[in-house]
């Protein structure tokens, strides 16, 4: 084991007590105001993280996003190069196929990392499947699939991958992608629909630029952690993230300046913080340095232990 499997989070892990309470919140419209006196907000925060702490280097893509030779992205030969590399957080994004079948994949179309063509929205599983995902990356590649979502997750939980789904609906499909998220994870851990039983929670997080899609997830599977993505921080980021009962957000980290992460960090104590993508060294340790919990990046040709900060 590295360090890439420590928690970034403890001293924000929220108390049972609170945990209770966020979740019974989560899913249930903006939180009201607190009242005068109490702590500020952001201490006490919609969602706890102490049950699935993040790891604080995350392979971006599925650990295949094509950093010096590396895995074809979001394949499952992908989530093996980034196990193999010493990760143990994978990033994956995912979409639906024509007939609504949960594909990873990134683009909206298929020409840039396979050998078809078109929106993957026009396309049907069964021929998703027959494409050749692997061999835009090297020859060692050729005959790797596009995996199902339900493929990835087995193929996380045999190698024991920490996993953030990414929905990346494809335009107009933002609650179907997540009612089938939402279905196969529920299938896989009824526990996820149970708020009460946060203790028994997979090691996931499903982040999306979606808020749609993430409001189907809280009202789907109201105990599953969820993370809004943004690539500029919103005006009103506590109120979406308290109205989606949110316990990260994942920012771009080309637009992040270290001032605003300090002072997003002191206005949410309690949220987990990471940022996209980060591929040089020189630039994770200034982050690390300035308060990021995690971070996304491609670099699985490093070992995540060789970037990650020294211990305290
Ligand atoms: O989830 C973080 C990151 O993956 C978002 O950007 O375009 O690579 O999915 P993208
Ligand atoms: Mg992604």
């Amino acid at each position: 084991m590295n360090g890439d499997a420590s928690s970034p989070g403890a001293p924000r892990a929220a108390a049972p007590q609170q945990a209770a309470a966020g979740q019974a919140a989560a899913g249930n419209g903006p939180r009201q105001p607190d009242p005068p006196g109490a702590s500020a907000r952001g201490a006490t925060l919609a969602f706890p993280t102490s049950p699935f702490p993040y790891p604080r280097l995350i392979a971006h893509r599925g650990g295949g996003a094509g950093h010096r030779g590396t895995a074809p992205e979001n394949t499952l030969a992908g989530l093996a190069a980034a196990h193999a590399a010493g990760y143990r957080g994978v990033e994956v994004d995912v979409m639906l196929s024509a007939d609504g079948v949960a594909f990873l994949h990134h683009d909206d179309t298929l020409e840039r990392t396979t050998d078809g063509r078109g929106p993957v929205a026009g396309t049907p599983a069964a021929q998703l499947e027959r494409l050749d995902a692997g061999a835009w990356r090297g020859p060692a590649f050729a005959g790797e699939r596009l995996p199902r979502l339900t493929a990835a997750l087995d193929h996380c939980q045999a190698l024991g991958l920490w996993l953030n789904l990414e929905i990346k609906p494809t335009p107009g499909r933002d609650a179907a992608t997540a009612q089938a998220v939402a279905d196969h994870l529920a299938a896989r851990w009824p526990v996820l629909a149970a708020p009460e039983a946060a203790h028994a929670l997979p090691p996931l997080v499903i982040s999306s630029f979606s808020t749609v899609a993430l409001a189907e997830i809280a009202r789907r599977l109201p105990a599953a952690p969820r993370a809004l993505l943004a690539e500029r921080l919103p005006p009103d980021w506590r109120d979406r993230v308290d109205a989606l009962g949110c316990a990260a957000l994942h920012l771009d980290a080309a637009r992040l300046e270290t001032g605003a992460l300090a002072a997003l960090r002191a206005a949410a104590p309690g949220l987990v913080l990471a940022a996209y993508t980060v591929n040089e060294p020189t630039a994770m340790a200034a982050l690390f340095a300035a308060g990021i919990d995690a971070l996304f990046t491609d670099r699985i040709d490093l070992a995540p232990a060789a970037l990650l900060p020294p211990a305290p």
